[in-house]
């Protein structure tokens, strides 16, 4: 038997997530989704890809929780996605009481799993997940860090036309205009990003990752991006179900680490079986360290609102 991981919401990311995952041949994946028919052909749709790409991914999908009984991995991804003028924060009291509804119903069939949270806004809803799962703080996680980070990577590689594999960086904070992408530890091939672009330039850069999701809202005019989000999703499911200790920028509630406490926040954390081993405290600057303070002031108003 492979490790199961659930994924809740067959929407845009969740789909997507569930293709990445299938193709990875890895796990067995269980899709489920509240639209009567919907998480049952994607997954048959995806079954039905196998042969030709070769993979022996076991797929089921439906609106019944018994199918995810059991799983390692549940990734929630169900509720709204953002429209053209909406914030993330718009989204938060819909998609808390989807999220709530969701988590008790996977906890009742995956005692033991470890939750990836998607949901935006997504600090509130690990947040959120995280109560109501009774869970500890290092097995529900939010998906946002890798995501941004990524974007500020992809940016900074196109800037300076060399290839994304060749620039180091992490974007930690707030899933939302607070976030904090750490220009002291942003590095080309080991060379500090400030050597290589004017910081004027670079703040132009930071700017447009800050302004990455909604960038896409507006030019999809309908939904938001979803081909970068799942590929950071599925990259913290295989971290955690396969094992691999991997060092990745996670949204986890803070207990002191960073100098906060009692916030969720994105850090860089050791990603493995279990979920969160370890968070990882890189050096922060004095401006990166208030605009950590600064993120975290935002992301408790906005979790102030939660029952
Ligand atoms: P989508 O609209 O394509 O899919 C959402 C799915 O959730 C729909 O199929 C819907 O039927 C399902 N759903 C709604 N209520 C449900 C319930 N009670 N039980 C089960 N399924 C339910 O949206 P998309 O693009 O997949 O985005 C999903 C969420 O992820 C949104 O809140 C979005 O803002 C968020 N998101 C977060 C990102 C992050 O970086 N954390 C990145 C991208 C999206
Ligand atoms: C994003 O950053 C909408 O949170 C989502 O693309």
């Amino acid at each position: 038997m492979r490790p199961k991981v659930s994924i809740i919401g067959a929407g845009n990311v969740g789909a997507t997530t569930a293709q990445r995952l299938a193709e990875l041949d890895l796990f067995d994946l269980a899709l489920v989704d509240v639209v009567e028919g919907l998480a049952e052909g994607k997954a048959l749709d995806l079954a039905e890809a196998a042969p030709i790409l070769g993979y022996d991914t076991r797929l089921e999908g439906g609106t019944d929780y018994a199918i995810t009984e059991g799983s390692k991995v549940v990734v929630i991804t169900s509720g709204l996605a953002r429209k053209p003028g909406m914030s993330r924060d718009d989204l938060i009291s819909a998609n808390a009481k989807i999220v709530g509804e969701v988590t008790e119903q996977v906890m009742r069939r995956s005692p033991d799993a470890v939750l990836v949270i998607v949901t935006n806004p997504l600090d509130v809803m690990t947040e959120l997940a995280l109560r109501q799962s009774g869970l500890d703080r290092f097995r529900v996680i939010g998906m946002a860090g890798i995501l941004d980070t990524a974007r500020f990577r992809s940016f900074v590689a196109a800037e300076l036309e060399v290839s994304v594999r060749s620039v180091e960086a992490y974007v930690l904070g707030g899933h939302g205009d607070s976030m904090v992408p750490l220009r002291g530890v942003t590095s080309v091939a080991g060379v500090p990003v400030g050597r290589l672009i004017a910081n004027q330039r670079l703040e132009e850069i930071v700017q447009r990752t800050r302004d990455g999701g909604a960038e896409i809202v507006r030019l999809l005019k309908s939904g938001s991006a979803y081909y970068a989000p799942s590929a950071a999703t599925t990259q913290m499911v295989e971290a955690i179900a396969a094992d691999r200790r991997q060092v990745l920028p996670c949204a986890i509630r803070l207990d002191g680490e960073y100098g906060l406490r009692g916030v969720v926040m994105g850090v860089p954390v050791k990603l493995g079986a279990g979920g969160v081993s370890e968070v990882v405290e890189v050096e922060l600057t004095d401006q990166e360290r208030a605009e950590m303070e600064r993120s975290a002031q935002a992301v408790r108003e906005v979790t102030a609102v939660l029952p």
